[in-house]
C-alpha cells in the first residue's frame, strides 16, 4: 500500500453511562466511520485516503468529529449523510471545506 496522501479522523470514543462529557459514540461514530470505510472502497480511493477511528478529539459536544489531514479541516455534529459530501468536496476535493460542518474556534474541551 503507498503513503496515503488524506488521512480522515473520526471519534468514536464511549465514556461511560453517567459521564458528565458528551462522546462520539451515541450520536453515529461508529456509523460515519463505516459510512465513510465504504465509501472509499466503492470510490476506489484506497490507495490515497484513508480513515481512522479514533479516540476523543477534544471536541465532545460537538460530536461527531471528523478531522481531515494533511489540512487540519475540522468538523462537527458530521452525520452519515454528510460523508459523501466530506469525501468529494474536501478529501478528494483538495481541501475544500464543507462551510456548513466547519468546526467553530477555539472550544477545545
Ligand atoms: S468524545 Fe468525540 S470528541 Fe470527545
Amino acid at each position: 500500500m503507498p503513503k496515503p496522501e488524506v488521512q480522515i479522523l473520526v471519534c468514536v470514543n464511549q465514556r461511560e453511562p453517567g459521564a458528565r462529557k458528551a462522546c462520539c459514540a451515541p450520536r453515529g461514530g461508529m456509523e460515519v466511520y463505516r459510512r465513510f470505510k465504504d465509501r472509499i472502497k466503492e470510490l476506489g480511493v484506497r490507495d490515497t485516503v484513508i480513515v481512522t477511528r479514533t479516540g476523543c478529539l477534544k471536541h465532545c459536544s460537538r460530536g461527531v468529529v471528523v478531522c481531515l489531514w494533511p489540512w487540519n479541516v475540522w468538523y462537527g455534529g458530521v452525520e452519515v449523510e454528510d460523508v459523501d459530501e466530506i469525501l468529494e468536496v474536501t478529501a478528494l476535493g483538495g481541501g475544500e471545506e464543507v462551510e456548513r460542518l466547519r468546526m467553530p474556534p477555539g472550544g477545545w474541551e
